[in-house]
């Protein structure tokens, strides 16, 4: 049987958050520090670590059949693959930034201004629909110490947390798109591959969806069941068995992360004691 060949990013934002996400799908492998593959003893899969940035290109050459980048990678580089499932993580946002001195009103500071960046055609796409005209600057790495070294008057560059922005002295002052890791497929993948395309796909979906959930267990008077009930409506419903005292049950279900703690409230208020919520591993519906 073939391997299914991914590529993830060697070292950088993606490559932890990436290479956990396989760990928790239940994937086994050893990526010593400098490999450059690794092979699953588990699971017919192959890891290739490889520059972000040459991810897309590798996929669409059958190089790789499956990668993790970031959105804004993918949408930079266009490259003729798909995109088969938004993963959740290493959420980013590429933005325009300034020195932090400069006085900042409104896009059109950046008429006629140079600006730095490793996503010429993101930038240009967004100049683009806001009129204006700049000169963009095309660099691989170290963007944000453009300014600095009087190559630019602006930078379009990733940010996180802002740390790398604010210990170069800029300013973010403007969203060009928002970003987040997600996984591409080459288009021209074999019915073979695609079969362990989508086993990995149902895997990691059970992972995703066991994030988004708690397993909730509480304690509450048969009095207040049906409320409480109508509060936690669970997989299919949930389970409620009676409790030792009389007069009690315990009620055990799935809350989605999202209403979490709005829910605990009404729960509490409708008298529920005793409230345990569980991290869910995996969840297949
Ligand atoms: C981005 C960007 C900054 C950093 C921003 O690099 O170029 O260096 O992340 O993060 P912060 O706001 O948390 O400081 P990226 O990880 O995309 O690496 P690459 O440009 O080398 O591919
Ligand atoms: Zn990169």
């Amino acid at each position: 049987m073939s391997n299914l060949k991914v590529a993830i990013q060697k070292s950088g934002r993606l490559s932890e958050d990436s290479l956990r996400l396989f760990k928790e799908c239940g994937i086994k492998f050893n990526n010593g520090a400098k490999k450059l593959k690794a092979q699953s003893s588990n699971f017919p899969i192959e890891f290739l670590f490889l520059r972000d940035d040459d991810i897309p290109g590798y996929v669409e050459d059958g190089i790789a059949d499956i990668g993790i980048v970031g959105q804004n990678v993918h949408e930079e580089y266009q490259k003729q693959i798909e995109v088969v499932k938004h993963l959740g993580f290493s959420k980013c946002r590429l933005s325009l930034a300034v020195p932090r001195e400069e006085k900042y009103s409104d896009i059109s500071f950046f008429e006629g201004k140079n600006i730095a960046t490793s996503y010429p055609n993101i930038l240009k796409k967004f100049l683009d629909t806001k009129g204006i005209t700049a000169e963009i600057h095309q660099i691989s790495g170290s963007v944000e110490i453009a300014p600095g070294i009087g190559l630019a008057e602006g930078i379009c560059d990733i940010v996180s947390s802002g740390s790398t922005l604010l210990s170069n002295g800029l300013k973010e002052v403007e969203t060009v798109m928002k970003s987040e890791a997600v996984m591409v497929a080459d288009s021209k993948l074999s019915d073979e591959k695609r079969v362990l395309l989508n086993q990995l796909i149902f895997r990691i979906n059970s992972v995703l969806e066991g994030k988004n959930n708690k397993y909730v267990l509480l304690n509450a008077p048969n009095a207040s069941l049906d409320r409480i009930i109508s509060l936690l409506p669970g997989m299919r419903s949930p389970t409620v068995l009676p409790l030792a005292q009389e007069g009690w049950s315990s009620i055990h279900s799935v809350i989605n992360e999202d209403d979490f703690w709005e829910n605990i409230e009404k729960l509490r208020e409708a008298g529920a004691e005793g409230i345990l919520v569980v991290p869910i591993e995996k969840m297949i519906k």
